[in-house]
């Protein structure tokens, strides 16, 4: 093989008989940044010159073929050639070009690999279209070629979907020509290419495919039924319509029409602001646990087992998250029963996957024998962490962490699952305070991607380090958040329960609360949320006096969905309607509380539920109870359902901009008490004309790093 490049280029040519080999070298997922683009330009151009090559085969070094569009490079000017221009260069090619994927073809690499004239892939190749998941389209053909190569039906789900299919699949639906086994590629790929440069005459174009889009002609309800069956995930979201639109242009539209209204539709996406909130989640996810320890010098500490105390919801998901990532766990409750119906429930959880076809039995069983049931205490003396996932009760923890500073290994860490709690009280009592740490697992636990890692004033910061590499190892966004009372996410849940309890006090509905948060776009409304969670968590018959509306509904037994009865009622489906009696129930405790109930609009709710949660995220950032406005975010857009496309309270409020927000919660402190004055931290940042996140308003159209003259597309 010949090659004549310098070393560090982002693209490799090299030759080998009649095959040009151009290798997209650009770690760690040779985004098609500028530099990329230019180097595969040129390559093509050198082949096409070339009198002995005859074929030509691109490729990707490394982990990817192309993770896509370089994601840093959007809002910037554009310079040539664009991925667009690149691309049509490649579909032009006098001489056949094949795309030979290994690892990742994503987004742009995708597109590339469709504007080849014939694609082969490594077997645990995987390719996908995740645009939308960062508020976009396939913006360089994409929607227009891939339809052509695999069908409407298909290019639908995986352009809207956003997943990703491995190369047995794109096998069958015709998105590659062949298979290479692992390793192989290179050599099959340049197999490939040299045969179909015998077949001479001009390479075949996926442009010009026209029969899996006539398909469609025939039955045009195939996009309002694909809205129709996926209207509840496609809900407040732009970019699932806009590519369901451009999908639809290529079968309308002739080929060059249908890109100009793929472009169209692409730059649209690209200034609106829920493109620039997504693409703040994707980068604010990658920065998660670095440097977040106060102590990124510690090495963290390896963990191989794990001991999890109470085998109820909670414990038993802890210790499904940990089973799953293949970590033995201990699990350790003092009953049998409880520990038998534990287990139980683990089992159900697993057969449930099972049953949607995402393991098998034999997986079933691997991963249940990871968890090994205990009622000895004394059995955590094998685990390098314990969690405990026990009553929400100080003492009671406090009680129980004296115990197991006695039993467990010296070195091991003791975590505590608690909600609200002092973790630093809860450890308060053990001879290894530094080893006391708060892992705060959401319900239900295996799924649930968010983890609350609360360091207390003493914990070592190789002990944070570790949580926040375990994190990483069983899946879970791993924030670290300081000691304080709901640490971050339930400290801003309960300013905003306190709003929507006077908000209903004073005239709203529970209907209308709800109703104007899901259609902000969480998933379900305050109450329905409290309903579901149960009204009954950390609620004492023995000490319950009437005192709140909660409270009363608690006494009537009214728990919430499990009970049939909450805020709402609930049929056996689990279907909400409001209760009247709820309703008049609400009302008698106004007037037992003389308060006048008045109309209250749409906007003071929205502002006193949301505005409310923004000011005590900024007192959170101004304590130091969280390191960054994107760690506040990430809380709440994993583990509270906060809509992804509005990017979190945080980036929400820079949107709306500082100045603003501040306008508006002076002017909700003059009428609805000092809880409204403006944080410091927003005062200080107006008067500095700064941002919570960093990110401008408006954020859509200005670069996320530093100035640079191209961009992607
Ligand atoms: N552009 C720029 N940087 C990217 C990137 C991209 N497309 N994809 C990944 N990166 C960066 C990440 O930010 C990260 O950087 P740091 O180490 O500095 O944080 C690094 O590459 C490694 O990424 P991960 O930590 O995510 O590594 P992973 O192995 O877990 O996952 C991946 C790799 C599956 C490729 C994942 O990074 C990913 O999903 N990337 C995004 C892919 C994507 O969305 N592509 C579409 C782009 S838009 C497009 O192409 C539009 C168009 O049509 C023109």
């Amino acid at each position: 093989m010949t090659n004549s490049n310098s070393r560090n280029e982002p693209v490799r040519y090299e030759v080998e008989g009649p095959v040009a080999l151009i290798t997209i070298d650009a770690p760690p997922v040779n985004a098609l940044s500028a530099e990329v683009r230019i180097g595969i330009f040129a390559s093509l151009a050198r082949a096409a010159e070339s009198q002995s090559v005859e074929a030509i085969v691109v490729t990707g070094g490394g982990r990817a073929f192309s993770a896509g569009a370089d994601i840093r490079e959007f809002g910037r000017t554009p310079c040539s050639p664009t991925l667009r221009e690149l691309l049509q260069a490649v579909e032009d090619s006098p001489k056949p070009v094949v795309a030979a994927i290994q690892g990742v073809a994503l987004g742009g690499g995708l597109e590339l690999a469709l504007a080849a004239h014939y694609r082969i892939a490594e077997t645990s190749a995987r390719c996908g279209f995740p645009e939308v998941r960062l508020g976009l389209l396939p913006g360089a053909g994409g929607t227009q070629r891939l339809p052509r190569i695999v069908g409407v039906a298909k290019a639908l789900e995986m352009i809207v979907g956003g997943g990703q299919i491995g190369a047995a699949e794109a096998l069958a639906i015709g998105l590659v020509d062949e298979i290479a086994e692992e390793r192989q590629l290179g050599p099959s790929a340049i197999r490939l290419a040299a045969r179909v440069s015998q077949l001479g005459g001009v390479p075949r174009k996926v442009r010009d495919r026209q029969d899996k889009l006539d398909k469609v002609k025939s039955d045009p309800e195939i996009f309002e039924r694909f809205r129709a069956a996926n209207a509840k995930r496609l809900r407040g979201a732009l970019s699932p319509d806009h590519c369901i639109r451009a999908i639809q242009a290529a079968v309308l539209l002739p080929f060059e029409v249908g890109m100009a209204r793929e472009r169209a539709l692409f730059d649209l996406l690209l200034a609106d602001s829920q493109s620039a909130a997504l693409r703040y989640l994707f980068f604010s996810e990658r920065q998660v646990g670095r440097s977040d320890a106060d102590g990124s010098e510690a090495n963290p500490r390896s963990v191989r087992r794990v001991a999890v105390i109470g085998a109820g919801t909670m414990g038993g998901g802890i210790a499904m998250a940990f089973a799953n990532a293949a970590i033995p766990v201990t699990l350790v409750d003092a009953e049998a029963a409880a520990l038998d119906r534990g287990l139980a429930i683990i089992r159900r959880n697993y057969e449930a996957s099972a049953a949607k076809g995402k393991l098998t039995p034999a997986q079933i069983e691997e991963r249940l024998a990871r968890i090994v049931p205990s009622l000895r205490l004394a059995d955590v003396v094998e685990a390098d962490l314990v969690i405990e996932a026990v009553f929400e009760d100080l003492a009671v923890k406090r009680d129980l962490f004296a115990q197991l500073d006695a039993l467990a290994r010296d070195d091991a860490i003791l975590a505590t699952n608690t909600s609200y709690l002092d973790v630093a009280e809860i450890g308060g009592g053990t001879a290894r305070p530094e080893r006391v740490i708060g892992l705060h697992f959401f319900s239900p636990a295996h799924v649930m991607k968010l983890l609350e890692i609360v360091r207390t004033a003493r914990t070592a910061p190789a002990v944070v380090v570790t949580a926040a590499k375990l994190a990483r190892t069983i899946g879970k966004v791993g924030i670290v958040v300081g000691n304080g009372y709901g640490f971050v996410g339930n400290r801003m849940l309960a300013v905003r329960d306190r709003e929507a309890n006077r908000l209903v006090l004073e005239g709203a509905s529970t209907g209308d609360v709800d109703r104007l948060l899901y259609d902000f776009g969480f998933p379900m409304g305050h109450f329905q949320m409290r309903d579901l969670v149960g009204l009954d968590v950390g609620w004492k018959r023995e000490t319950s006096s009437a005192s709140t509306v909660r409270e009363i509904l608690n006494e009537m037994g009214r728990h919430g969905q499990k009970a049939g009865a909450g805020y709402y009622d609930y049929d056996a489906q689990r279907r909400p309607t409001p209760s009247p009696l709820v309703a008049g129930l609400i009302e008698d405790f106004s007037a037992a509380s003389g308060i006048t109930r008045r109309p209250v609009g749409d906007t003071e709710i929205l502002d006193r539920l949301l505005l409310a949660m923004v000011n005590e995220g900024a007192n959170i950032l101004e304590e130091g109870i969280a390191t960054r406005a994107s760690d506040v975010d990430l809380v709440w857009v994993t583990g509270y359902g906060w809509p992804r496309h509005r990017g979190g309270p945080m980036f929400w409020a820079d949107q709306l901009g500082l100045a603003e927000v501040v306008r508006r919660l002076r002017a909700r402190a003059d009428r609805h008490g000092k809880e409204f004055e403006p944080s410091p931290l927003l005062e200080r940042l107006v008067a500095e004309g700064r941002s919570l996140t960093g990110a401008p308003r408006p954020a859509a159209s200005a670069p996320l790093k530093e100035e640079k003259p191209c961009t992607a597309s």
